[in-house]
C-alpha cells in the first residue's frame, strides 16, 4: 500500500520508522540481498569520490553503516551520523572501529561547522522531511572546496517504477510525503518508511542556494551482467548520483 499526501512528519517520527526496520535492514544488507546497494549505489559513490579529499569524511544518514564500511576503507577519519538510534546501534555492532553518532544532520551541523573535507550520503536526501534545512546544514558542515556526493531515487523515474505516478495525489511538480512498505527487489517487508517526492528543480535550486556547484550527475544503468541478476530489466534509471563542490562561505 502506497499513500501520498501533504508533509506532516517530524524527524523524530522518521527516526522511529528507521528504528523499527534497523535489525531486518542490517541483516538484508549483510546477506547481500540488496542488489542495487552492492552493484549500483556503492560503486557509483566510490567512483564519483575517486578524486575527493578523504582526510575527514562524514556519511550523512549512514543507517546501519553498511555502505559506510566501504568509505572507511579510503579514510581512517570518518564519522557516520543518523537520526535513528537503533540503526546506529546496528552500525556500531558491525563496525566498532568506526565513529558512529546518533544525530540529525541539522543538529550535527550546529557544533561542527567547516569541519569535514567530504560529505557522502547514500539514499538519504529523499528521506528527510526538511530538505532545505538539510542542504543548508550540509553546506555548513563542509570546508570550502570540499565535495558533497550523494545518491537519491530518481525524481522522474522512481514514481514510474513504483507505479504511483498514476495516483490522483501524485503531481510531479509538488513535494509529496509518501508512506509505503520498505521493499527491495528481492525482498518485500511490512515495515512502513517514508520518502518525499520532490521535482529535480528543488534539488538543483537548493544546492545552488547553499553554495553548492554541481560538477557531475549520473543516471546509472547496470551493465548486462548485473542486469541479469534483477528479475526484470530496467527500462530507465532508478537513481541519480550528484557530485557538488562547496564554492563559498557559509550562508546564515
Ligand atoms: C534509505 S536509508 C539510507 C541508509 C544508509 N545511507 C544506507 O545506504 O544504508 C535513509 C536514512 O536516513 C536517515 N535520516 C532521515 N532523516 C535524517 C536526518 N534529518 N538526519 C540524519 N539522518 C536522517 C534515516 O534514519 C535512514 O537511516
Amino acid at each position: 500500500m502506497i499513500q501520498g499526501g501533504k508533509k506532516y512528519k517530524s524527524n523524530s517520527e522518521i527516526s522511529k520508522e528507521w528504528d523499527a526496520i534497523a535489525k531486518v535492514r542490517s541483516k538484508q544488507l549483510r546477506r547481500h540481498e540488496d542488489i542495487s546497494m552492492d552493484k549500483v549505489l556503492i560503486p557509483i559513490l566510490l567512483d564519483m569520490t575517486s578524486d575527493s579529499n578523504f582526510s575527514n569524511v562524514i556519511d550523512l544518514g549512514c543507517g546501519t553503516g553498511y555502505s559506510t564500511k566501504q568509505f572507511y576503507k579510503k579514510s581512517n577519519k570518518l564519522t557516520g551520523i543518523d537520526v535513528s538510534p537503533l540503526s546506529i546501534k546496528e552500525a556500531k555492532i558491525s563496525s566498532p572501529e568506526i565513529n558512529f553518532v546518533t544525530n540529525s544532520i541539522e543538529n550535527h551541523s550546529k557544533l561542527n561547522s567547516n569541519k569535514y573535507s567530504l560529505a557522502i550520503s547514500n539514499m538519504t536526501f529523499m528521506d528527510v522531511p526538511n530538505l532545505e534545512d538539510v542542504v543548508k546544514s550540509t553546506s555548513k558542515l563542509l570546508k570550502l572546496n570540499s565535495h558533497l556526493v550523494f545518491t537519491i531515487t530518481h525524481p522522474y523515474f522512481w514514481p514510474l517504477y513504483w507505479g504511483y505516478e498514476k495516483q490522483d495525489w501524485f503531481n510531479y511538480s509538488q513535494e509529496i510525503e509518501i508512506e509505503a512498505n520498505f521493499n527491495i527487489t528481492l525482498n518485500h517487508s511490512s515495515f512502513k518508511t517514508t520518502h518525499y517526492h520532490r521535482p529535480l528543480e528543488t534539488y538543483v535550486n537548493l544546492l545552488g542556494k547553499y553554495n553548492f556547484q554541481i560538477i557531475e550527475m549520473r543516471e546509472p544503468i547496470p551493465n548486462n551482467e548485473i542486469m541479469s541478476e534483477y528479475p526484470s530489466k530496467w527500462k530507465y534509471p532508478r537513481f541519480i548520483g550528484l557530485k557538488c563542490i562547496k564554492t563559498n562561505g557559509n550562508t546564515e
